[in-house]
């Protein structure tokens, strides 16, 4: 078990608080996704979908009208959270078209060639090393599918790595630290080419709104107004160089 699986352990509760509460509105972050997708592919043919790291399945309940022949499997290694994404799917009658399973994205055998989409959303960055779960998850693309992962880069031949220690949380009281990593794209491109993909694009992702700063403790989330009008993320002091990748396999 990694670092950031016993932060998950610790802080069950806030995940999944956190995670159903992102069933209200529709995060920024998916809108952008649906700009991506919908120019790489056609988001109204049937596609198996997976959700990797998916949590209560948040992400793909609001990609469910956009895709709406699709069929989604969520996958994540929280059993506590895969009950609970059950629960909630099987209550809003979705269960036709939703399922759920414990797995691990450093191996996802069970799920060969599964998918002609795979989602990695806001995971990578916190996870140890994105190798084996990237290799993972072409694998789990049929080919000619396509692989969307956001997370974060930036453009230097750098990789930066933060511990970071929310004191306002159980796994940080115990000095549990997640991990931030801000990988370099040049070298995370060369890797997932090597891996054997067809195509690499990547977006920038600027966020749409203004997040005010939060006046509770904890990672504190707001956006900055650069000079040219986008805004950037900081969460902890931290910045937030978000990128959509997309990969077709
Ligand atoms: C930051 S949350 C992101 C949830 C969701 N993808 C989203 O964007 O809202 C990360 C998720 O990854 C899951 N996770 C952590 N390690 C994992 C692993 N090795 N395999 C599969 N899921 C994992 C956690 O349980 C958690 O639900």
């Amino acid at each position: 078990m990694d670092d950031y699986q016993r932060i998950v352990e610790k802080d069950i509760g806030i995940f999944i608080e956190e995670h159903r509460r992102m069933f209200g509105f529709e995060p920024e972050q998916v809108k952008a996704l649906k700009e991506v997708m919908a120019c790489s592919l056609d988001p109204g043919r049937p596609h198996a979908v997976g959700d990797v790291c998916c949590g209560l399945g948040q992400i793909s309940y609001h990609l469910k009208d956009f895709m709406m022949e699709s069929r989604f499997t969520g996958i994540d290694i929280s059993p506590e959270q895969i009950g609970e994404a059950r629960r909630i799917f099987d209550g809003l009658g979705l269960s036709d078209r939703f399922e759920f399973h414990v797995g691990d994205i450093y191996d996802l055998g069970g799920f060969r060639d599964a998918f002609d989409v795979t989602l990695c959303w806001q995971t990578l960055f916190v996870l140890d090393g994105y190798e084996r779960p990237v290799q993972e998850l072409i694998r789990a693309t049929r080919k000619g599918g396509h692989v969307y992962i956001i997370s974060l880069f930036n453009e230097h031949d750098v990789d930066i790595h933060a511990n970071i220690i929310d004191y306002s949380r159980p796994s940080g009281r115990s000095g549990l630290a997640v991990k931030y990593s801000t990988y370099s794209l040049r070298k995370f491109e060369d890797f997932c080419r090597r891996s054997g993909i067809e195509s690499f694009d990547v977006h920038d992702f600027f966020i749409g709104i203004d997040l005010p700063r939060p006046s509770h403790g904890g990672i504190g989330t707001y956006t900055l107004r650069l000079a040219d009008g986008r805004r950037i993320q900081v969460s902890g002091g931290h910045l937030m160089n978000w990128k959509i990748v997309h990969m077709k396999v």
